[in-house]
């Protein structure tokens, strides 16, 4: 639906998702231009009204990224960001051209601390280039979105004045960022209040809320309440540190509290599940299993009164209806008999749609799995499929075959085969553990220096039999990759989300991903 559609634009809120830009800023993602695409696909099947898909600046990867979605991704308007100067504004103006409608946002900071240690600028300068640059933005688009970066740690007067600049230089939405997650709601509804009072009507007010203190979304709602129409937000909340408001909680609060609150949006909710997922699914950060709407946990039940309660009733214990949000039960759906057919069926109904060359491979994993497991469910082919994604088009390396030996009295050792095109390479290490000497080994068989800074297991459906989940997250030449790896085994599992991560660290290395940015705002 577009703004056009509806009558009530004042109580409408629009949803700015800017997972492919400030989501991708979170430390360890790095996704390739296809996965970019995908996830903008995605996000015009859940109707955001706009899609923020880079920052074409950073570098050229970046750039191809968002004229891809531009020029391929239709519903959604797209936009770019860019800092108020002229090379970035420019450039974000070439990446965008191909779309139907597209905006440009510019930001500069305005807090204290901010203009004097990283821009060295005076309040003089600052509304300059404000004014400039706006202008500039406005001779290639009537959509402009300026962005006070540090609007919550700025001073009130001068943040009045550079968005009054702003929107006499012709910007139609004024965002606020509490940009370090610093702000409580009381505090950032009133700064709401004020600047939606301080701008014409016809100007919308955007938050933008980052979760430092874990308030990126109260915050967020406090705005709404205080008359923003505008609220950007990422999926799963990921983002710089410890992320950006979360997509799916706000788009449940509105939809849950709408009545109360008087406004509503107009987001396709059956798609909620499906985009967590696939965002979950392409930069490697799993969900926490309680996490508000989308976690596995968010409608478990499982105290004997609350399962009686809503076993006669939902609504005594569950205040959203799972299956509004595309949220179907663990079906069962496949075995060792079944064949592509029925897998690409299975996929289909998941809502995954492969190319030819990762179906190939997902489908030989499935094989592989299929044949050590009695059963396969709908979660442990998404788990499956997320391997494949995550694993890029051509891995550098392939995880032939994995021995380990050891025990209780026997110091853990691991032998694993490589292949790099026709090269096998074979390493053997030792290690603390099964898990440290798989790793150990990949590490000499790769030729790559690697530190581990994070290692979650899970397992994706319960029972002795499930599949193992594992997401690591590694350093490797100053840069930090993610990779996740799945099966029957979980040193196996290890093993493989280690590889994923060395895999997507040459990647990234060899330039084949858009986040080999060079400025990040
Ligand atoms: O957090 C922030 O201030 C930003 C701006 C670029 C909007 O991401
Ligand atoms: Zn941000």
């Amino acid at each position: 639906m577009t703004e056009g559609d509806v009558g009530d634009v004042g109580n409408r809120v629009r949803i700015f998702d800017t997972t492919l830009r400030d989501g991708e800023q979170a430390p360890g993602i790095a996704l390739t231009r296809a996965e970019k695409v995908e996830i903008a696909e995605q996000l015009s099947r859940l109707s955001v009204d706009i899609i923020e898909a880079g920052f074409p600046i950073s570098s050229q990867g970046e750039f191809e990224a968002v004229s891809e979605i531009a020029s391929s991704v239709r519903g959604p308007v797209i936009a770019a960001l860019a800092r108020t100067t002229e090379g970035d504004i420019r450039r974000a103006a070439e990446a965008l051209k191909g779309a139907e409608r597209w905006r440009i946002h510019t930001f500069i900071s305005t807090s204290d601390i901010q203009m004097t240690a990283m821009l060295r600028m005076s309040n003089r300068e600052v509304l300059d280039a404000i004014v400039d640059n706006v202008k500039l933005a406005v001779s290639y688009t009537e959509d402009v979105e300026f962005s006070a970066q540090d609007a919550t740690r700025t001073e009130l007067e001068f943040l009045l004045e550079c968005y009054r600049v702003a929107v006499g230089a012709g910007a139609t939405t004024i965002n606020v960022p509490d940009t370090v997650g610093y702000a409580t709601p009381t505090e950032f509804g009133e700064l709401v209040r004020i600047v939606r009072e301080a701008v014409p009507d016809h100007v919308v007010v955007s938050t933008h809320c980052h979760n430092d203190l874990g308030l990126a979304v109260a915050n967020s709602l406090a705005g709404i309440e205080n008359g923003a129409r505008q609220v950007e937000v990422a999926v799963n909340g990921i983002g710089e540190r410890a992320g950006n408001c979360s997509l799916e909680e706000i788009a449940m609060v509105v939809r849950t509290r709408g009545e109360h609150l008087g406004v509503r949006h107009g987001l396709n909710l059956k798609e909620i599940t499906r985009t967590s997922r696939l965002v979950s699914m392409t930069t490697g950060y799993s969900v926490q299993p309680n996490k508000a709407v989308v976690g596995s946990s968010a409608f478990a039940h499982e105290s004997g009164i609350h399962q009686h309660g809503v076993l006669s009733n939902r609504a005594t214990y569950e205040i959203m209806d799972p299956v509004e949000i595309g949220l179907e039960g663990n079906r069962i759906v496949l075995g060792k008999h079944s064949g592509r057919h029925a897998f690409v069926d299975a996929l289909a109904k998941l809502g995954i749609a492969l190319p030819d060359e990762q179906l190939n491979r997902a489908f030989a994993r499935f094989k592989d799995l299929a044949d050590r497991k009695i059963s396969l469910t709908d979660q442990d082919l998404e788990a499956i499929v997320s391997e494949e994604v995550g694993a890029g088009k051509e891995d550098v390396l392939v995880l032939e075959s994995l021995q380990t030996g050891g025990g209780t009295h026997l110091a853990p050792t691991a032998t694993v085969r490589l292949r790099r095109g026709e090269e096998v390479i074979e390493e053997s290490a030792m290690g603390d553990g099964m898990i440290d000497a798989a790793c150990g080994a990949i590490q000499r068989a790769a030729g790559v220096e690697a530190r581990l800074i994070t290692f979650n297991v899970s397992s994706v459906t319960g029972g002795s039999d499930a599949l193992g989940d594992v997401v690591v997250q590694l350093e490797v030449d100053g840069r930090r990759v993610t990779g996740r790896g799945v099966a029957t085994d979980v040193v196996e599992a290890s093993a493989r989300a280690y590889l994923a991560a060395i895999n997507r660290a040459l990647r990234v290395a060899a330039g084949d991903t858009p986040s080999s940015t060079e400025v990040t705002p």
